[in-house]
């Protein structure tokens, strides 16, 4: 078996006294589609930021196989003061790629999630599904192995979550290089979507992960009765 792209031992982080991350114990490897979930503060959001290397952990260890490439959308992804083409064309300048072939990669990258005939509009000036598929373009553009995405369609209407949700299978059905099948880790809490995207689901209490399992096996195990806090969880949204 290849070298994972994550491994977690006796991992933490703490803000300040408080401890948002404890005791995780965690392997991932290439192509696995993770699905994090738990109520609201349960550290999904610093697990990501911790992965992807924005933060450090406070104790115990993580190895990240350095081969791998990472991209991470963010919840209310930024949207800088330009056209569509140009956020995303400075994405790629910024990763070494020079403008002119940037400005072209990005052109196509726009056409990949539908946005070609809004190139040259203002990016703050489009709406909440179309900020969603940019993101998904600038990310996309830079051919990231893994995808990390924070409630990837949280507050968007469902026409323009299951745009956001295609691009992101479809982006996760192709090999970026040969050999190495894209890795997705997001977090959500809508079920539907987990069941949709995700081949693995890790369950999150104040920090801690109480079930890793395959996504079946998942929703066949009554969380409910082991879990005090998981029914909050299981009534949220399903479509
Ligand atoms: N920048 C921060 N400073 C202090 N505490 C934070 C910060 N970000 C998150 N937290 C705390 O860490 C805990 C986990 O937050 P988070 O990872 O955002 O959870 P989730 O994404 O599951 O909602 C919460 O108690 C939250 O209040
Ligand atoms: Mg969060």
């Amino acid at each position: 078996m290849t070298a994972p792209v994550w491994r977690a031992s006796g991992m933490g982080w703490r803000w300040g006294a408080q401890w948002t991350l404890r005791d995780i114990h965690l392997s991932i490897h290439a192509g696995e589609r993770v699905a994090l979930v738990g109520a609201n503060g349960s550290g999904k959001s610093t697990l990501l930021r911790v992965l992807h290397g924005l933060l450090k952990p406070a104790e115990g260890t993580l190895q990240t196989n350095p081969h791998v490439r990472q991209g991470m959308l963010f919840q209310r992804p930024h949207m800088l003061r330009m056209s569509a083409q140009r956020h995303v064309a400075l994405g790629l300048w910024l990763s070494g790629v020079p403008w002119k072939d940037a400005s072209e990669k990005a052109r196509q990258a726009l056409v990949q999630v539908g946005l070609q005939d809004i190139a040259k509009q203002a990016a703050p000036t489009l709406s909440g599904g179309q900020q969603q598929r940019l993101a998904m373009a600038r990310v996309c553009a830079l051919l990231p192995h893994v995808l990390l995405l924070d409630e990837p369609t949280a507050s968007l209407d469902p026409r323009a979550k299951r745009e956001v949700e295609q691009l992101i299978a479809a982006y996760a059905a192709n090999p970026v290089d040969a050999d190495t099948p894209v890795t997705l880790v997001f977090s959500s809490h809508n079920l539907g979507q987990v069941k949709r995207l995700a081949t693995r689901v890790l369950y999150l209490e104040q920090g801690r992960i109480l079930a890793d399992l395959p996504v079946h096996e998942f929703f066949n195990t009554p969380l409910e009765a082991r879990y005090p806090q998981a029914h909050l969880f299981l009534q949220g949204e399903t479509l």
